[in-house]
Parts: structure tokens; sequence; C-alpha cells
């Protein structure tokens, strides 16, 4: 992200926080994966929103008003010892001159320094509850202001969520927020159409995670969440993830997978037959779910509410699922009652941006939040029939979820991800090929 839009982040945050606030963002831990290898690392997504700063061992502190500089890092010191094992460290002076900072510090001097930019505010805005590591050491350079009371200084009172305002511009994305979201959308929906030419009976899901994983890296991204490639029975697991299984030539399998690349997110799903033709079950909750998906895409618009695309999505799917003899009772009472949540157990989306659950309230004041243009997320209705599901057998072991994602717009939305096959005769036609 361009380091003037970086600045337009910080500048509506201080606003919003005000010269009476100071606020306190640290990046994310580097965390081990066992003995001293680390896993890799990933930044925590409002610190990156804010600052950039793609480094562990460095904290963000924004003072609104301060005549020396608002915004000042703290970030790892230069040694030449640690750059010949594990490569360049920024350092405080490209932290400047790079990263837009007002000013930068060693990130081993923060206890002398940071309570001073504390004093005399009187709001802390700061990240809660989430690592409470960090959350003693504010508490400690809070407790070492309050320590000097009597000599006058005077330190904050109160704690405020940073992360409900930062979420709150999360939320809706800028055009270059946008132009990300687009291209990891089609880097994902490209390597999900590669995926129609692959599949065949006999390979292993970790075969398909393979092919995903090299469209991946090879566009410098990783996967967003771990890929999951269910064949048989395992596409009704929802966060399946074991892909050890070989496929069968007579089942479906689903695919969800998305990339993370430059900071965001896509999650695509797809479902196909492993054989390269639907049986006739197969054919049937397919088309159903896709219905689902369809009538869910129409309710998003802005002005429309976040559930009503869910609530369509729902409708579909429990007429479809009565119509097949497979719930039974009134379309309405059974919505009511919530019955079809033994086949449909999740929800129809979920904000999309640089988490793949992406961060913003979906109510506001106890109601479903209107959409507005800019806000991105998914549409991703689904049924899963478990073997031992008290149905026919022959639909025992389906499961389907549909999974693109919409960008809302002026007059409707923008289905990012269109380019990933879903009709039948789509992905028929490509398999046949
Ligand atoms: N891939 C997780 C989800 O679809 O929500
Ligand atoms: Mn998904
Ligand atoms: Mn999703």
């Amino acid at each position: 992200m361009d380091n003037a839009e970086l600045a337009r982040r910080r500048d509506t945050l201080m606003r919003h926080i005000g010269e009476n606030g100071v606020a306190v963002i640290a990046a994310a831990p580097e965390r081990v994966r066992n003995r001293d290898v680390l896993h890799p690392y990933r930044q925590d997504s409002d610190f990156r929103y804010l600052t950039g700063f793609p480094e562990a061992d460095a904290v963000a502190v924004l003072v609104p008003g301060r005549d020396q500089g608002e915004y000042i890092l703290f970030c790892r010191e230069r040694d030449p010892q640690r750059e010949t094992w594990q490569g360049r460290t920024i350092g405080q002076d490209a932290a400047v001159s790079d990263y837009g900072a007002d000013d930068a510090f060693p990130i081993a001097d923060i206890d002398d320094i940071l309570p001073g930019l504390l004093e005399g505010r009187e709001q802390l805005y700061c990240p809660m509850g989430a690592d409470p590591a960090f959350d003693q050491r504010l508490i400690a350079w809070v407790n070492a202001l309050r320590a000097r009371a009597r000599a006058g200084v005077k330190a904050p009172l109160e704690y405020v969520s940073l992360e409900h305002v930062v979420h709150e511009m999360r939320l809706v994305k800028s055009r270059a927020e946008v132009a990300c979201l687009r291209e990891a959308a089609r880097i994902s929906a490209a390597a999900h159409r590669r995926l129609l030419e692959v599949i065949r009976p006999g390979l292993r899901e970790y075969e398909i995670e393979a092919e995903l994983l090299y469209d991946f890296r090879r566009h410098n991204g990783e996967p967003a969440y771990p890929v999951i490639a269910g064949s048989g029975a395992n596409a009704c697991v929802l966060h399946y993830t074991a892909n050890d299984a070989e496929l069968p030539a007579d089942g479906l399998i689903l695919i969800d997978a998305g990339i993370e690349r430059a900071g965001y997110a896509a999650d695509i799903t797809r479902t196909l037959p492993v054989s390269g033709r639907f049986s006739d079950e197969q054919r049937v909750i397919y088309q159903l779910v896709l219905d689902a998906q369809t009538a869910a895409l129409e309710q998003v618009r802005p002005g429309q509410h976040w559930n009503a695309a869910h609530e369509a999505a729902t409708r579909v799917l429990v007429a479809g699922l009565v119509e097949l003899g497979l719930l039974d009772g009134e379309v309405d009472a059974l919505i009511e009652a919530g019955d079809y949540r033994r086949y449909f157990m999740h929800r129809t989306g979920h904000w999309l941006g640089m988490d793949v659950h992406d961060v913003g309230d979906y109510k506001v004041d106890g109601h479903w939040r209107e959409l507005e243009p800019g806000m991105v997320l998914t549409v991703e209705p689904g049924l899963y029939i478990p073997p031992g599901s008290p149905v026919d057998p022959r639909w025992q072991g389906i499961g389907v979820r549909i999974e693109d994602n919409c960008l809302v717009t002026r007059d409707g939305h923008d289905n990012l991800t269109e380019a990933a096959p879903k009709t039948i005769a789509d992905i028929e036609g490509a398999m046949a090929g």
C-alpha cells in the first residue's frame, strides 16, 4: 500500500481519537513452530493497515497534534551480526524515510520513551485482550506515569478499544484495496479453473492442494487459510484439512481455497464431480445450492441489509429440501425452527478483506447492517448430508458449497470470482475437454 494511503488512514484514525487521546498498537509477535524454527511471519492486520510496516518487534504510537511528530515507531535496530543470518532489518532511518514515521526509536528503548508519549493524554486507544503479554506492558507504561502523579504527571484515565475504530475503517475498502482484492480474486479463480483440467479419480486430495499452492506461491502469495480439499463424504466436514484421501471416482470434491497476497485475501469454494460428470443425486443437490447462491447474490446491493442474502439462500434451500423429501414440514415453520441447520449449518457469508473472515460489525444498534459501496463479502451457501443422516442412503455423503467474493458497488455488486466456472454445463464441459 502506498505511503500516502497509509498516512490518510492514520490521519482518519487520529481525527477520531482527538488531541486528548493517544493510540498504541503492536506488530504481531513471532511464533515458534518447533524448537528454534519459527512459523512464517504474518503481520497483524490492523498494524499493517495503519503502518505498512512488515517486521515483528515494532510498536506504533499515534499522538494527535503532537508538535514534534504524531507518528512514532519503535522498531528493531540494525545489527550486522543479526543481518548476516536473517537478512536486512529496516531500522530507524528507513522507518522514517521509507515508511513515513515522523520519528523512530529502537524497540529496546521503548520502556524509557513510551510513557512520556502517553503523558497528559486522557484516553489510551489500544487493542484489548488480543495479546495478554502486550496488555501487561501497556499497563506497566501507564503505571510508570501514575507513579509520578505527585510530581503533577497525568496518566491516561481510560482505555478505549482501538480495534472498533480501525475495524469500521477497514470494512469499507478504498480504491487501492479493491484493486488488491480484485487481483487476489482473479488469481484464485484462475487456480480453481485450472483444477478442472487436473481432477481425476485416483489422485489424492493433497495433490489438488499442491496445485493450488503452486498457483498461490508463483503469484507471490500464500493461502489465506488452510486449503480445504474434501472429496466424497469429507466434503461434509466444514473445516476439513487432512487432505490425504484418494478421490473417489463416483464422488464430489469440495475445494475451498484462496490466496492472500499484498495483504488481501480471496475465499472461493467450488464443488466438482471427480469423474467429470455429476450423478443424478449430486446434480440435484448441486443445482439447489447454485439456485440458493443465485438468490443470495440478488440481495447483494447497497441499502439491502446484511442478512437478506442469508435469508434468501435459506428459503431456496429449505424449499428444495422439502421438495426432495429430505426435510419434512412446511417451509416457514422449518425456517423458524431452524431444522434445516442439520444440512446447512453455517451462514451465507462474511466480510472479506485483509483477513479472510474480515472485521466490521454485522449489526448496528441491534439491526442488520445495510450494505454500502466498497464493502466486500462472500456469498457461500452449502448443503452437507453426511453418512448416517436420516435420509435415503443415495443422498448420503454429498457435500456442496459454492462460494464467491462480491464487491458492493453503487448499483449492485461485482462478483470478483465469477471466472471460476460453477454452472453444471460449464463444469462438465470443461472437465470433458
Ligand atoms: N474458507 C472459510 C470460509 O469459507 O469461510
Ligand atoms: Mn471459503
Ligand atoms: Mn468464506
